[in-house]
């Protein structure tokens, strides 16, 4: 099995989607969630589904390097094969980054390398873009600037607001990243010096970010 460990700040939709994605035939086994939030909503799916949880609150420590060595600490004691960013809305150190190289995935709400950072579904209707989505990638140093694994690409639609658009999304959220941990437990999905890869050959755009 594939040990995974899975990082979240809120709601975790797509930590249950990961839950919803185990079972048979799926060699990935969430081991822990941690939460650098005790009220995550995430922490409770978590409970439900008979996962282990912790909880890191970030305002413990005096430093952006303390939190994320305690939070590596934290992590490793479940021993994991993969690190899961699930809606985690801290921005890592380069050292943790360095720590989970070729084992760190994290989802974004858009069509990278379009709208990084935050606010991305307003970003994407003021820019009056037809077509919107999520991004699953390896984190490296850059922020959400890793190689591209897979994305889902949602219509943009007259009217959308912010918040309609995010729903759209957060269903294609729900089918890639599923996908994405599921190739990595099955050793199909590898990161090499030059991208990610899937089955040996080059994702398409993983080297473009
Ligand atoms: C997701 O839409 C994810 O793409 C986004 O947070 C949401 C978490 O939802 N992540 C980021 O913005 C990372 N910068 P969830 O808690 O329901 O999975």
């Amino acid at each position: 099995p594939c040990n995974v460990v899975v990082l979240i700040s809120g709601s975790g939709s797509n930590l249950q989607a990961l839950i919803d994605s185990l079972g048979e035939g799926n060699p990935a086994r969430i081991c822990a969630v941690i939460s650098n939030r005790a009220d995550a909503y995430g922490l409770t799916r978590a409970q439900n589904a008979g996962i282990a949880t912790a909880v890191l609150d970030h305002k413990a420590f005096a430093s952006r390097e303390a939190f994320d060595a305690a939070l590596i600490e934290s992590i490793d004691a479940f021993q994991p094969d993969l690190v899961v960013l699930a809606g985690f809305m801290r921005i890592l150190s380069a050292d943790f980054v360095h720590h989970y190289h070729g084992r760190l995935l994290n989802i974004h709400p858009s069509l990278l390398p379009r709208h990084k950072g935050l606010h991305t579904h307003q970003r994407a209707l003021e820019a009056g873009e037809a077509e919107h989505g999520c991004s699953v990638h390896f984190v490296t140093e850059e922020l959400d600037g890793g190689p591209l694994v897979v994305q889902g690409v949602v219509p943009v639609q007259p009217g959308d607001s912010p918040e309609a658009l995010a729903k759209r999304v957060q269903i294609g959220e729900h089918y890639i990243y599923p996908l994405a941990v599921r190739w990595f437990a099955e050793g199909r999905l590898r990161l090499t010096n030059h991208g990610a890869e899937l089955d040996g050959a080059p994702l398409p755009a993983s080297g473009q970010q």
